[in-house]
């Protein structure tokens, strides 16, 4: 007698494994089980390269931020030689979390016993620890976690060793190398705390089925699109492009800031939608870059960080303030849409008689986000994907 699937049999996913317009959608259970979601923590999270903002939020010298990545707590901060550096957020005393929020500091001091660290991660003092035998300070600085940075992207990844940054992005930089993303600024940063699970804001995000709905007096209104569809898979990112007149950040009758300088051909003519795995979205427009960065806290629950950027010459113009809030307004519209829109997503998908689904044409990304999910939960070998 055939035994009963578990939660990882290869049988409970092989409907998702087909190709796209032959497959079913991911189980309920993904979005909202515990178990799959530990899961992507260990298998995904913990393993590969994670987004993590802007390196210009921290430009001086002692500037820190305390972040945290699935339960992770975790120290931003920029060193004394200019160089940004990540630790986790546990003091090695006793293993106390040292700081919290942001700022700026000369040396990170532990609330409980006073230990203190310097910006590189060196333990500099430990009061009354001269009796200790064998105590050697040396031994005792943060713990580093690695860091790299793309255009102007800082990214963490917690495994010691593995891919570069860049082997990790593969050909993604040189596709979005007229952006010139170095010279970005992040002009505004807005943090949303949403009751759904992330993988449905990142589906949602690299999706177009429904603009038509969930945006039609924002996105839709505005944004005649042409062309829009997928591009070939390029390693550890997914790429939507949209060709349209105008930007894709400003609503109906807005006018904006001038084009982005260094765009020809298609960045000039239209928006690239960028899923840089496994959970933050890129918008690229003509006038200006947004991210969307989702960091879980369980299954149904996740934060959402909206960043807006904008070339280092525009931000500097005398009008900036009076003209990105018609951007500001856009983003804080379109964000609430999809937020509601996933939000009860989730709350449908908790029920007991929800069941799989299948996907339209204009949903292939999701198929192929939920396989590249699939292809690192699941046990290697136990379950192949059927490629077109
Ligand atoms: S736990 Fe940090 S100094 Fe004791
Ligand atoms: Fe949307």
């Amino acid at each position: 007698m055939p035994s009963a699937p578990t939660p990882f049999d290869a049988r409970t996913f092989a409907p998702v494994r087909r190709q796209a317009l032959e497959a079913e959608t991911l189980p309920p259970e993904a979005y909202t089980a515990e178990a799959f979601y530990r899961r992507e923590v260990e298998r995904i999270f913990m393993k590969e390269w994670n987004f993590m903002g802007r390196a210009d939020h921290l430009v001086e010298p002692g500037a820190y931020a305390a972040v945290e990545l699935v339960g992770v707590p975790l120290i931003l901060v920029r060193d004394r030689k200019g160089g940004l550096r990540a630790f986790a957020n546990s003091c090695r005393h006793r293993g106390t979390q040292l700081v919290e929020g942001e700022g700026q500091c000369k040396s990170f001091r532990c609330p409980y016993h006073s230990w203190v660290y310097d910006l590189d991660g060196a333990l500099l003092g430990a009061p009354e620890m001269e009796q200790t035998r064998g105590f050697d300070r040396s031994q005792f600085g943060l713990v580093p976690i690695r860091l790299e940075t793309w255009g102007g992207f800082v990214f963490v990844n917690f495994a010691p060793e593995g891919p570069s940054l860049a082997d990790y992005l593969g050909d993604l930089p040189a596709l979005l190398e007229p952006y010139a993303l170095d010279d970005l600024v992040c002009a505004r940063r807005r943090e949303f705390d949403i009751a759904c699970n992330w993988k449905l804001f990142v589906e949602n995000a690299m999706e177009e089925y429904h603009i038509a709905t969930v945006h039609r007096v924002t996105i839709q209104e505005n944004t005649a699109m042409d062309t829009h569809g997928p591009e070939p898979p390029r390693g550890n990112s997914a790429v939507l492009y949209s060709r349209h007149p105008g930007s894709m950040a400003l609503l109906k009758g807005d006018t904006g800031f001038p084009f982005i300088e260094t765009l020809r051909g298609r960045p000039a003519e239209g928006t690239y939608f960028v899923l840089v795995y496994p959970s933050t979205m890129l918008g690229l427009t003509k006038d200006c870059v947004w991210y969307l960065e989702l960091r879980p806290h369980g299954p149904g629950r996740t934060t959402l960080v909206h960043g807006a950027c904008f070339p280092r010459k525009t931000v500097a113009r005398p009008d900036f303030a009076e003209v990105v809030a018609r951007y500001y307004r856009r983003w804080d519209q379109t964000a609430a849409e999809d937020i509601r829109a996933s939000e009860w997503q989730h709350r449908g998908l908790a029920s007991p008689f929800s069941r799989p689904g299948r996907f339209s044409f204009r949903e292939v990304l999701v198929h192929e986000i939920d396989n590249w999910i699939l292809d690192r939960v699941l046990d290697p070998g136990v379950d192949a994907r059927e490629r077109g």
